[in-house]
């Protein structure tokens, strides 16, 4: 299975929307908000394309970090489609964004999981992630 990494384009959005659909509970128009990522410098949004289909998708934003008096990185978004899991793709997403990570001098890359998604959780450690914390939110 041949898998292509590369930058999500306008003509994708579409598709995108339909893997947030499947992959969110919340039925949220999302469109603007892929329109307005794809145009941000602080944001990556990477697809996985295999034969013509997106199989996948890492939504990645970096800021600035007073405390670590540098650039930082927190991965928002990443899945796979069902069928296509365990091939590799994740992996390849992931090794993506720290390679992204890596060019523009981050410090560090931060990823959030819920606490029962134990497979996700075995994911990010298998690939040098470690537990750093624990997640907090709110809606303003
Ligand atoms: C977490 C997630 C992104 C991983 O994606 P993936 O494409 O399955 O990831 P990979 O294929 O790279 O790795 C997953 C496993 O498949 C294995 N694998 C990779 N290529 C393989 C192959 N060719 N044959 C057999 N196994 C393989 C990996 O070793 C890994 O094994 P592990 O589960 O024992 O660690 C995916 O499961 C997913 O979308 N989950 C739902 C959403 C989610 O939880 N997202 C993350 C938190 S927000």
């Amino acid at each position: 299975m041949s898998i292509i990494i590369r930058r999500a384009e306008e003509k994708d959005i579409p598709v995108l929307e339909e893997l947030f659909l499947q992959f969110s509970d919340w039925p949220l128009q999302r469109e603007q908000t892929l329109r307005n990522i794809m145009k941000d410098p602080t944001s990556e949004l990477l697809v996985a394309e295999s034969e013509q289909e997106i199989v996948g998708l890492l939504h990645q934003i970096f800021f600035l970090d007073p405390f670590h008096a540098g650039l930082n990185s927190h991965i928002t978004s990443l899945f796979t489609k069902e069928v296509h899991r365990k091939k590799g793709i994740g992996t390849q997403l992931l090794k993506k964004a720290i390679e992204n990570a890596k060019q523009r001098n981050v410090v560090e890359v931060h990823v959030d999981t819920e606490e029962e998604n134990a497979s996700a959780i075995a994911f990010y450690q298998k690939h040098g992630f470690t537990k750093a914390g624990v997640m907090f939110e709110t809606n303003p």
